[in-house]
């Protein structure tokens, strides 16, 4: 049985053939491939893109959907994680989705279960269906001419798990990474290029991913108004000017504090074409994990 914990989890050809998949789900309205099975959403932190794009992925596939109020679950009684899913695996479902702020809880969890266990998010580490679905939208950008093309990832680097995903998975396929931070935010190790600030790179990229600032995950205040961190690291028409770059974001956007209103209107923006592939990504990926 196969899971998704990681992006690691996939080989870069398990990868092309998803797109193969992605490419016929997006024009496809739904069908019955996954027609008897039932898929439990388990998100344990808040969501609207992930948690609607697996649930509407799994009926286009004809599967039923069973997503926990996990607000009003025995949870709140002192149950732990562990006993929630061997209870949840006990009813016997076809594959469960699960997002925690617990950095690795999904993959500990696949000694619990008996159905492939996909990871919609670990706390600052991985967030895989993101990286792939933000890389398909590259891939179809691109024609699949993606080597050598250079993303700068600016904003909250060391607290995204989108970034976590992205960084593994992109120079896999020859795509060359940097992140734009201030100093708070960057990684502390000297793995990938860092920069302070996008101008110093801004002629040389083929595409920008712009992250939220995740307040939630901060114990320190950094900045006293996230206006002070958006003088320096909004995207706006300014910054981007005539150039041909790839606007991206995996939402939810703090807008004019992460991207311009104006520059979300833009042509360049690609931010509801992630959005869109993210159903068809998530097809993809459950037409291959449920058996
Ligand atoms: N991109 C993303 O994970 O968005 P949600 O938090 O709304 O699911």
């Amino acid at each position: 049985m196969q899971h998704l914990t990681s992006i690691s989890d996939f080989s870069n050809e398990e990868i092309l053939e998803l797109f193969n998949d992605a490419r016929i789900f997006l024009d496809m309205q739904s069908n019955e491939v996954l027609k008897g099975k039932i898929i439990v959403n388990l998100f344990f932190e808040d969501s609207t893109r992930t948690r609607s794009a697996f649930e509407m992925a799994a009926k286009r596939l004809g599967a039923q959907v069973i997503s926990l109020d996990v607000g009003k679950s025995s949870r709140n009684k002192g149950e732990t994680i562990f006993d929630t899913i061997a209870n949840i695996n006990a009813m016997g479902p076809d594959a469960i989705t699960i997002r925690h702020s617990e950095c690795g809880l999904p993959a500990t969890l696949i000694e619990y279960v008996d159905c492939p266990v996909i990871n919609a998010g670990d706390g600052k580490n991985e967030h895989p269906t993101q990286a792939l679905l933000d890389f398909f939208t590259m891939y179809e950008h691109f024609n699949a001419n993606v080597e050598g093309k250079k993303v700068a990832i600016i904003g909250d680097v060391k607290s995204s798990r989108v970034a976590g995903s992205n960084k593994k998975l992109l120079p896999r396929f020859g795509m060359d990474v940097c992140f734009v931070a201030p100093d708070c935010f960057k990684y502390e190790n000297d793995e990938f290029k860092q920069y302070d600030n996008l101008n110093e790179i801004i002629d040389e990229v083929d595409v920008v991913m712009s992250l939220r600032t995740q307040l939630e995950r901060h114990n320190e205040i950094y900045f006293t108004s996230l206006n002070d961190y958006a003088k320096d690291y909004c995207i706006t028409k300014d910054v981007f000017g005539n150039r041909d770059i790839v606007l991206l974001h995996p939402g939810p956007v703090n807008r004019n504090i992460d991207i311009s209103d104006e520059m979300l209107q833009d042509s360049r923006s690609k931010v509801l074409e992630q959005v869109k592939n993210g159903v068809a990504i998530r097809m993809a990926i459950l037409k291959k994990l449920i058996k």
